[in-house]
């Protein structure tokens, strides 16, 4: 069966925002059509640029930007719903726009970090107030024109504390450069690429270094084709790897940069058979996957793939509840800081279904195990781990009820309709 999933959210947050800081129109397609890319859109329209409605089908959506220099006050609070990219990348737009913008979220977006942004941002010379404890939002930014350069160390390998910073040196016209202890996914810099900026990168005694080599004074209109996102992918090649369906699936048209695709190295390892056809590469590679199930075993995850499949490691925690062994997740400390602390979060569903678990700072280890898993789970508002317990559960004779399957609609429409649609159809060959 080949079938095709949502656009990808991290590109789709990028091309309306850098679309809304360009002279003249743009024309994006194939943007997700989720709660996440709505609540960026529906602040960069309170900032002043024109974005069409964002049509279900992926269709195109028109942009009309401001101009670097022209985003203007919001009339009223952004509300950035569950998006931490939206919150943290607006967060490096509105330092160096000279606008003064307060940001709020959700409840897990409200206990989520932010002094990881507005740290290097205060540097830079961007004021911020309000924030709650000295770290989370609600919190007024007053942006600042021109701002300073920055060499920043960044304690964590996270895309959105790089691209924050980066486009907080585009707007506001400072020389910045990030070093972060592994590379995080790079779409900030392949896009600032495209909109005719230098940006230059390379391996660093501390890590991965990035700087923003050549800023170009204003940005003209652009065309860009979101293809689907491979962390939403992920969840039916999951399912396929699980043995759902019988055989093979393919995702066609998704995203395969390669700071993004370490979930299908995992999946290989575990077992499964893991088939990648690249299209004609653009900015972005983009081609098809296809996953055949395999007996799957256990596996060590850690180090330097953490960043490249971070995103993923809900679903591969809960496909190691189905592998033979122990699989063990380590160097994911980051995973507390998300949606929710997806490691607790993994750590005490699994148990719920009776599945072995050890919890570690930085991970967790899953015993495999071949009896049926039953339960009822909770997503925490998390649409990941809602997802990954829908897979396990649409597997076998498990039985896993998730009390929020709603939460899914942030980055996949769709998708309890597209698992019933696979758990229903006939195997394919
Ligand atoms: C994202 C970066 C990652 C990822 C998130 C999207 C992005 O977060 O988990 O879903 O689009 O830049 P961190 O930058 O916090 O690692």
């Amino acid at each position: 069966m080949i079938i095709r999933v949502p656009g990808d959210k991290s590109l789709t947050q990028r091309a309306l925002i850098l679309s809304s800081l360009a002279e003249g129109e743009s024309r994006l397609s194939g943007l997700l059509y989720g709660g996440d890319a709505a609540s960026t859109a529906g602040a960069l329209r309170a900032l002043g640029a024109e974005i069409g409605e964002l049509p279900a089908d992926g269709g195109e959506v028109r942009v009309r930007g401001v101009g670097l220099g022209g985003l203007r006050t919001p009339a009223s609070v952004l509300d950035l719903g569950n998006s931490g990219t939206g919150s943290r990348l607006l967060l490096g737009v509105l330092a160096g726009s000279g606008v003064t913008a307060t940001l709020t979220g959700d409840a897990s977006l409200r206990s989520r970090p932010m002094r990881r942004v507005t740290e290097p941002l205060t540097r830079m010379g961007a004021r911020f107030e309000h924030l709650a404890d000295g770290e989370r939002l609600p919190i007024t930014v007053h942006g600042t024109r021109p701002l300073q350069g920055i060499e920043w160390q960044s304690p964590v390998a996270s895309a959105q504390v790089k691209s924050a910073i980066l486009l907080a040196g585009l707007v506001g016209g400072a020389d910045a450069t990030v070093i972060e202890p592994r590379q995080s996914r790079d779409h900030t810099e392949r896009m600032l690429r495209g909109v005719g900026a230098t940006v230059d990168e390379g391996p660093a005694d501390a890590g991965w270094r990035v700087s923003l080599a050549a800023r170009p004074d204003r940005l003209d209109g652009f065309d860009f084709a979101v293809p689907g996102d491979i962390s939403s992918a992920a969840f039916p090649l999951g399912w396929a790897a699980l043995g759902g369906g019988g055989d093979a699936l393919t995702v066609e048209h998704v995203g395969l940069n390669p700071t993004r695709t370490a979930v299908l190295d995992v999946l290989r390892r575990m077992g499964a058979d893991v088939d990648i056809e690249l299209d004609d590469a653009g900015p972005e590679p983009v081609g098809a996957v296809t996953v055949r199930a395999g007996v799957l075993r256990g596996v060590d995850i850690g180090g330097e793939e953490v960043p490249r499949l971070i995103d993923e490691l809900p679903l591969l925690a809960a496909l190691a509840a189905r592998a033979e062994g122990v699989t063990s997740i380590r160097d994911a400390e980051e995973l507390r800081a998300k949606e929710t602390d997806r490691i607790s979060a993994m750590v005490d569903n699994l148990r719920v279904l009776g599945v072995e678990v050890e919890e570690h700072p930085d991970g967790l280890d899953v015993q495999g195990t071949d009896r049926p898993l039953r339960g009822r789970v909770e997503s925490r508002d998390d649409h990941r781990i809602a997802m990954a317990f829908g897979v396990l559960g649409a597997v076998g004779s498990n039985e896993i009820e998730v009390d929020d399957r709603a939460a899914a609609g942030v980055s996949f429409p769709g998708f309890w309709e597209l698992l019933e649609r696979l758990a229903g159809a006939p195997p394919t060959a």
